[in-house]
């Protein structure tokens, strides 16, 4: 390899921890690859509801040259993380966890890399010595499209850290492959002031983004979770303007609320949605129970196990009552559930497209639906619309604040640290066998196991799940209702539920 004039990227990439350092890496090859093939990247939706003037309106846009776009994202990746700043906390990830991402990762990168599998990968020193950028322009992208919806409430002191892993995932993915979609309600905080500057550096780098942003409160809606469908469905608002207005339609959908993830998480849950061909897929979020002196698992509210039952605020081996399950969450292998979301949920839109047109919905409690949460709801729906495919990813593991985001990323320390004594006869350490990897709160850069990689083998879904209703008619702020063993539909507890239907994989 011909030595490179050190820069000041360079520079740069060697002061970032190397996670950072990988998805700059990704970046700078997506970058060339733009230059040319690059139509105008700049939305055809408005901030408001596009009408027939603002097409007319439309003009060809000058994009930012390839220096001007550089200066962007170096200012992004190094200004805007806060929390995510350090994903891993020693400044470098384990060299095979970098070269397993390098290989994983590759068939979602956003263009073509047939004629050199690395030479998107060059500021990591593995690429090739490919010198000539024009070797890159020639590239044809892939065509995946990825809808990111975002809800935001309040939610200033994540928006940095969100945008900032946006901007290195959109990277990977190919920015003209992604459309980001943010409602906002009722901020009280500076959100919307912190949100409009985000839209411009969103643009200057040449992504779609449309944020709307609403001051109706729940006032207007009776029931609670019919509020919280309406404020999540507004986030979806452009997918369907985009598939009216310019026939344009996307083959994944990235589902966030105000979480603080970090690049490898989201490649991970988009990997394993397309690799299964999964109709949702969801990540494990934890919260800090004080009694405990430790996170605990959140989201039990929606999580269901395969066979119905609900998962535990509890320590990591009693989190599952399905002991398969269990099995698999302690050994951080995907798991097959009834329903989730923690967070972060990966969505198969074809339910969106086609009847029945899934959407967030409250109960039809008229009908003897149990008033579960739109989450759950919307589980249940893409079970009879035949998407049962629905999957738990617990090596992602979300946080939704500092406290909790450092206890599950902590230090990677050496192996003599942790033996306290130096290995005899000098044999060299095993990565494999490192014993961080097996612990709960395992580093971010836990080495990849061949089970990950299998795909999973989805049964039907269970005849009873359990629902603990939330009809919010007094003022307690949680579920109200006794729970119960609530009915499944037939359609979900056939195997045509967890049939293929639409194709994702590479
Ligand atoms: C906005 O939506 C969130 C849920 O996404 C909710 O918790 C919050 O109360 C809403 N804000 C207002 C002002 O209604
Ligand atoms: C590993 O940790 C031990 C004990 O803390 C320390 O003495 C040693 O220098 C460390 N080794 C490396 C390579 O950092
Ligand atoms: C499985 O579900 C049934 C209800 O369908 C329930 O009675 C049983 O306790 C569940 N088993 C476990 C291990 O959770
Ligand atoms: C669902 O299946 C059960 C048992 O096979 C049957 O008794 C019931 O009538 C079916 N329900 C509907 C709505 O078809």
């Amino acid at each position: 390899m011909k030595p490179r004039q050190p820069t000041s990227t360079l520079a740069v990439l060697r002061r970032l921890p190397a996670p950072v350092a990988l998805a700059i890496g990704i970046l700078f090859g997506i970058l060339f690859a733009r230059v040319i093939p690059w139509t105008s990247p700049y939305s055809s939706v408005s901030r408001t509801l596009p009408t027939k003037a603002h097409h007319h309106a439309r003009q060809p846009v000058q994009l930012p040259s390839l220096e001007q776009r550089h200066r962007v994202l170096e200012l992004l990746t190094t200004l805007s993380p806060h929390y995510t700043k350090e994903c891993t906390k020693t400044n470098r990830v384990q060299p095979l966890y970098a070269d397993q991402v390098t290989e994983r990762y590759n068939p979602l990168v956003g263009h073509d890399t047939s004629n050199n599998a690395n030479a998107w990968f060059p500021a990591f020193g593995m690429g090739s010595d490919q010198d000539d950028p024009a070797e890159y322009l020639m590239r044809t992208s892939s065509e995946h499209k990825y809808f990111f919806a975002i809800n935001l409430y309040n939610s200033f002191d994540v928006i940095p850290d969100l945008f900032a892993t946006l901007f290195r995932v959109s990277a990977v993915l190919g920015y003209q492959n992604v459309f980001v979609s943010i409602y906002e309600n009722g901020s009280t905080d500076q959100t919307k002031a912190l949100l409009r500057i985000f839209d411009a550096l969103t643009r200057s780098v040449g992504m779609r983004i449309v944020i709307r942003t609403s001051m109706r409160t729940r006032g207007a809606f009776n029931h609670r979770i019919e509020y919280l469908a309406e404020v999540r469905n507004a986030a979806f608002g452009p997918l369907h303007e985009l598939r009216d207005t310019e026939n344009e339609y996307f083959d994944t959908i990235i589902f966030m609320n105000d979480i603080l993830p970090c690049v490898d998480d989201l490649l991970e849950l988009i990997w394993q949605s397309r690799r299964n061909n999964a109709g949702i897929t969801c990540a494990a979020d934890y919260m800090y129970h004080q009694e405990m002196q430790s996170p605990v698992f959140y989201d039990n509210w929606v999580a269901r196990d395969i066979n119905g039952t609900a998962l535990e605020n509890a320590p990591f081996e009693n989190i599952f009552h399905h002991p398969d399950s269990s099995q698999r969450f302690q050994r951080h292998l995907p798991i097959q559930v009834q329903s989730c979301w923690n967070g972060i949920a990966i969505l198969d839109p074809a339910p969106f497209y086609s009847p029945p047109h899934v959407k967030f919905r409250m109960a039809r409690i008229t009908e003897g639906e149990c008033s579960a949460s739109e989450c759950s709801l919307i589980c249940n729906d893409y079970w009879n619309a035949g998407y049962g495919r629905i999957m738990m990813v617990p090596r992602v593991k979300l946080a939704y604040d500092r406290r909790v985001f450092d206890i599950i990323h902590p230090d990677r320390r050496n192996l003599t640290a942790i033996r306290g004594y130096k290995r005899l006869g000098g044999l060299p350490d095993n990565p494999r066998s490192d014993p961080q990897d097996r612990s709960w709160f395992g580093p971010h850069d836990r080495l990849f196991t061949e089970e990950e990689s299998e795909p999973l083998n989805f049964v039907p879904g269970p005849e009873h799940v359990w629902c603990w209703g939330w009809d919010g008619a007094g003022d307690l702020d949680g579920p109200d209702v006794d729970p119960i063993w609530e009915r499944m539909d037939n359609r979900s507890i056939q195997t045509s539920a967890v049939e293929v239907r639409h194709d994702r994989m590479w």
